[in-house]
């Protein structure tokens, strides 16, 4: 369980991480993520168990949809993407991460927990992946592998991402059929503002 406190001090500017559940050490409470990144060196000590030694830290999250439509019954194309980037001080390397779907509507983007691949930096010893879920609650769950000594970790925490959108639609007043001006019938962008998304993952050591 979170402590209230902790609650009280991420819940109005962060997304609220929903898996608390540690593989190892103390609570949570121990290991109040920082407020900004400090990528380093993999820590020394591979139990993860001191204050402030686990965090995951999604910077930059972002998410923008477009669907055109070329005529009224025509949807031309319709795409949305999710990217952030990792920050993981337990790896103590970065990753990109960079979700695209396509569908038909708004409602079609990230409907489905599909699986994403993130871009490690060179030199990385692992891998981090993701996965977003639009509905109900804009769940963001992140995995990543790492080295320390001579073992192999997994790390995965979630978040619900709190998002504020925003939608600019632009529809071509002089659309006429067919569509003899050339101009697509309709624009519609969903554009959400950057959001920074600390998470203290469970870790388990896999080998
Ligand atoms: C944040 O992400 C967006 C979308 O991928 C990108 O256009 C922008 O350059 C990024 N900003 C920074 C500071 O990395
Ligand atoms: C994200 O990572 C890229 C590549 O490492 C970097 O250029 C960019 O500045 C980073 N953006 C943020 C917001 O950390
Ligand atoms: C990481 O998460 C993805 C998506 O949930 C899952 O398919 C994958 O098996 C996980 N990787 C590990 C090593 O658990
Ligand atoms: C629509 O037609 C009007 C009058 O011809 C023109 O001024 C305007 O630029 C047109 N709008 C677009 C989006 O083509």
């Amino acid at each position: 369980m979170l402590s209230p406190l902790f609650l009280l001090l991420l819940a109005p500017i962060f997304a609220h991480p929903t898996d608390t559940n540690n593989a190892c050490g103390p609570g949570p409470e121990h290991h109040r993520p920082p407020h900004k990144p400090h990528p380093r060196p993999p820590h020394e000590d591979c139990s993860y168990s001191a204050p402030g030694s686990r965090y995951f830290y999604l910077s930059n999250v972002t998410y923008y949809s477009s669907i055109t439509y070329s005529t009224p019954a025509h949807l031309a194309v319709a795409w949305a993407q999710l990217t952030f980037n990792l920050t993981n001080n337990a790896a103590g390397y970065n990753a990109v991460c960079k979700g695209q779907v396509s569908g038909s509507n708004e409602g079609d983007f990230f409907s489905w927990p599909q699986v994403f691949q993130c871009e490690e930096d060179a030199g990385a010893d692992g891998d981090a992946m993701f996965t977003y879920v639009a509905y109900p609650d804009h769940k963001v769950s992140v995995n990543e592998t790492w080295v320390c000594g001579k073992h192999h970790y997994l790390g995965y925490a979630s978040a619900s991402l709190n998002l504020n959108c925003k939608i600019d639609e632009w529809v071509n007043p002089n659309f006429t059929w067919p569509n003899n001006g050339g101009l697509d019938y309709s624009h519609r962008t969903t554009t959400c503002d950057p959001v920074d998304v600390p998470m203290i993952p469970a870790i388990v050591k896999t080998d």
